[in-house]
């Protein structure tokens, strides 16, 4: 069919194809709320996660964060509890209050006996996540192990994704690892068992820059409703509702974009990546020395043959692994991923997040990189492709999009070549220093390696 250049010009301009369009801007909140965001790809790189040209994937592993939660404790007692607690109290006539008017008849989806529980969207998309490996490894035998923390959210999630992955579920088995505190590296959760983590790391700075975002919207929601005395963490706990709300009822209105607009998303989002950033990013000393074992101990059962190796570590071609969210971000650190220092030369590791106003180019950014379950995959490929030598690569991707190992991305699709890996990983563990050492470790029984998956 012949189109007229005019026409096509008009018709690709009308649907915002080739243009700007400062008049049609799109904004999804669900995609800026951190540790309460739905799961999704961010496409950050937008590389295209296929297999490069030429090559087969032979193994992979994964590390899952557990899907969707009612909602976490300390979100609930410190943010949101405190808001519903004011709500069930107000003098306030809220239908008179334009944007706020549902508060009228809005009733809080969380129950106390459900926080910290699985929702039935998170166990659906944990099933999903298992057709979605089921699919792309077609030609990888069906795992007879996957390993799990021991709390219910991760080993409901584990149980969720067996569903999606094997023909009948109990051909996997889910093995669960104690979530102790004298463990050592030897868990799918070492911080718990790292004196020097603190779980409320980032708390101070995290907070300065919440009185910084939350003002214009206290400004307008106190002019519209004194009687309520909106607070910041009011307006904190109100997006958090968002989240949770979505992920326990399809939908909610605590979404909207007339309540709390692009700008304060953003603000909502950057408070929290500055947390993280403190607890378990470039921000904390310790970070990378808590994910490296993880990183180290499945690049050896990727690497591992028949010859070198115990049959147990070489009996499967795919490892996953459930965790909570702190996990995650501390591999990613491990492997220099979202280093907002990255190519800069310099270390300037607190500057690159003022805590007076946003770092809208930031690398490091918690809703893509520990969203409900986040996900961090290895991948063992061998390639003949053009341009390459044959032979044996590995890959890294996070929620499905291909990252670029710094200092190991010469292989097909920016991969890392076999050769390659073991002093790559000698570099690393130098940069982020010993588990032991940075932990502070004061118990005697300690380890600095995780020896699950043999
Ligand atoms: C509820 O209102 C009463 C009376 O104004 C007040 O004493 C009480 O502290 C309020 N409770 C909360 C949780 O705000
Ligand atoms: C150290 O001992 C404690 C208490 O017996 C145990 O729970 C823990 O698993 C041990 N740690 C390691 C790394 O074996
Ligand atoms: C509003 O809330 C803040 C924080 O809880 C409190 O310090 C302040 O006294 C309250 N103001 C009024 C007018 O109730
Ligand atoms: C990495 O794992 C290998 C194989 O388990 C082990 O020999 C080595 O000591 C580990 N390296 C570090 C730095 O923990
Ligand atoms: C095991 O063998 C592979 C392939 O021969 C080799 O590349 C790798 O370094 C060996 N791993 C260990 C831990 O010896
Ligand atoms: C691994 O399995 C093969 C074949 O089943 C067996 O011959 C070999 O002894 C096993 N090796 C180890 C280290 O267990
Ligand atoms: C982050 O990047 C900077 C600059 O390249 C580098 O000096 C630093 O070691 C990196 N941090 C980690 C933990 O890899
Ligand atoms: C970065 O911030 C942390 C926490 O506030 C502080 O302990 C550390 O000294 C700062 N580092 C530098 C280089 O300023
Ligand atoms: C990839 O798999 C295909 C189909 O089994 C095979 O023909 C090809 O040789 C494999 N390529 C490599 C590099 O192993």
């Amino acid at each position: 069919m012949f189109s007229s250049p005019l026409l096509l010009t008009t018709a690709l301009c009308a649907t915002g194809v080739l243009s700007h369009s400062p008049n049609s801007y799109h904004f999804d909140p669900l995609r800026h709320l951190a540790g309460v965001a739905p799961p999704f790809d961010p496409i950050d790189p937008p590389l295209d996660p296929a297999p490069p040209q030429g090559c087969n994937v032979t193994r992979a592993a994964y590390l899952v964060r557990h899907a969707a939660i009612f909602a976490n404790d300390f979100d609930y007692e410190t943010y949101i509890e405190p808001f519903t607690d004011k709500l069930k109290n107000t003098t306030v006539d809220w239908t008179k209050v334009p944007v706020l008017s549902f508060l009228a008849t809005w009733q809080d989806p969380i129950t106390d006996a459900e926080q910290e529980m699985l929702t039935r969207s998170g166990k659906l998309q944990a099933t999903k996540l298992g057709v979605d490996i089921a699919q792309r490894y077609q030609s990888l035998r069906t795992p007879k192990k996957i390993w799990t923390s021991t709390a219910e959210r991760t080993v409901k999630s584990a149980k969720s994704l067996t569903h999606g992955l094997a023909d009948d579920e109990s051909d996997i088995s889910v093995v669960q690892i104690q979530e102790g505190e004298e463990d050592g590296a030897n868990s799918l959760t070492p911080y718990k068992s790292c004196p020097a983590y603190s779980s409320s790391a980032g708390s101070d700075q995290s907070s300065e820059f919440l009185e910084v975002y939350t003002k214009p919207a206290l400004g307008r929601f106190n002019a519209a409703a004194p009687a309520f005395n909106f607070t910041a963490t009011d307006i904190y706990g109100m997006s958090l509702i968002c989240g949770y709300e979505t992920v326990i009822r399809g939908s909610s209105p605590f979404c909207n974009l007339e309540l709390l607009t692009p700008n304060e998303w953003l603000g909502f989002e950057y408070a929290n990546d500055i947390q993280y950033h403190y607890n378990t990013g470039y921000g904390n000393p310790v970070s990378g020395a808590i994910g490296f074992p993880w990183v180290n101990a499945t690049f050896n059962t990727l690497m591992a043959t028949q010859n070198n190796m115990s049959n147990a570590t070489t009996d499967q071609d795919l490892y996953i692994s459930f965790t909570h969210r702190e996990l995650p971000p501390t591999v990613l650190v491990a492997l220099g991923l979202f280093n907002n220092s990255a190519f800069s030369g310099a270390n300037n590791i607190n500057g690159t997040m003022p805590l007076t106003t946003i770092n809208h180019n930031r690398a490091w950014k918690s809703s893509n990189i520990l969203q409900f379950l986040t996900n961090v995959a290895f991948e063992k490929m061998e390639c003949d492709s053009f341009g390459f030598d044959r032979g044996t690569f590995y890959r890294v991707l996070v929620n499905d999009s291909p990252q670029s190992l710094y200092g190991c991305s010469d292989g097909p699709g920016e991969s890392c070549k076999q050769e390659d890996m073991m002093p790559w990983l000698a570099e690393r563990a130098s940069v982020v220093g010993e588990y032991g050492e940075l932990c502070e470790v004061d118990y005697s029984n300690s380890t600095n390696t995780l020896g699950i998956y043999n």
